[in-house]
């Protein structure tokens, strides 16, 4: 995105307290439901459901039993020291620091993380900040294939309903190129 663009996305912040909360619930819900929610074998792949469905999964990548919980460590060991406990990113993070670089930004929904489609995502967290522009190191050597998966699994399951079916249905056209 060009720098300009990204700036603005970064400014438009939507930290909603009802919205959080929405999403906790909704993350703790999908915690406790996912073993019910995996098919396996169905629906692999970033594919969005078809128009119209009710969404049969409460994120997009096909989460095997304990996926959610395997996203949910590695993210506490190796993520929540930037990106916070939670997912909520760093206070200011819509200022550039003392340093000149983006502070982590949130990753529970509230920031503009959704606006990424899911190969974007991977490829963050594979080679981290653009040369210069933060300092998100580059996990590519750390994880697995699977384990950033699951991390994103796990972030996703965080964000409010209507944000993953935004998110879902751009990560379609993206995929569909
Ligand atoms: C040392 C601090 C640090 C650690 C550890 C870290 N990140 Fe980041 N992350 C950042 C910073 C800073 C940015 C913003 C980088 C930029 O603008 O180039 C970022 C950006 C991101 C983004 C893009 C978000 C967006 O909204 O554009 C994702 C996704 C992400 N990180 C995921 C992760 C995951 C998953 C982990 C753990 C495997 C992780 N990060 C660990 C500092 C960190």
């Amino acid at each position: 995105m060009p720098g300009k663009a990204r700036r603005a996305v970064r400014r438009g912040r939507h930290g909603h307290a009802a919205v959080r909360a929405l999403g906790l619930m909704l993350g703790l819900a999908v915690l406790g439901g996912c073993d019910s929610d995996a098919v396996p074998g169905a629906d692999a792949g970033a594919g969005a459901p078809a128009a119209g469905a009710a969404p049969a999964r409460a994120w997009t990548i096909p989460a095997a039993p304990g996926t959610i919980a395997r996203g949910a460590r590695l993210y506490a060991e190796h993520c929540a020291r930037c990106h916070g406990e939670r997912g909520e990113g760093a206070p200011r993070w819509t200022q550039r620091g003392p340093d000149g670089r983006w502070p982590p930004p949130p990753l529970d929904g509230s920031g503009h993380t959704w606006h990424h489609d899911l190969a974007t995502l991977k490829r963050v967290i594979r080679e981290g900040s653009p040369a210069g522009q933060g300092n998100m190191p580059a996990w590519g050597d750390k994880l697995t294939e699977e384990e950033i998966e699951a991390v994103i699994a796990w972030f996703q399951s965080r964000w409010p309903a209507p944000i993953r079916e935004t998110w879902l249905e751009m990560n379609a056209r993206a995929t569909r190129g």
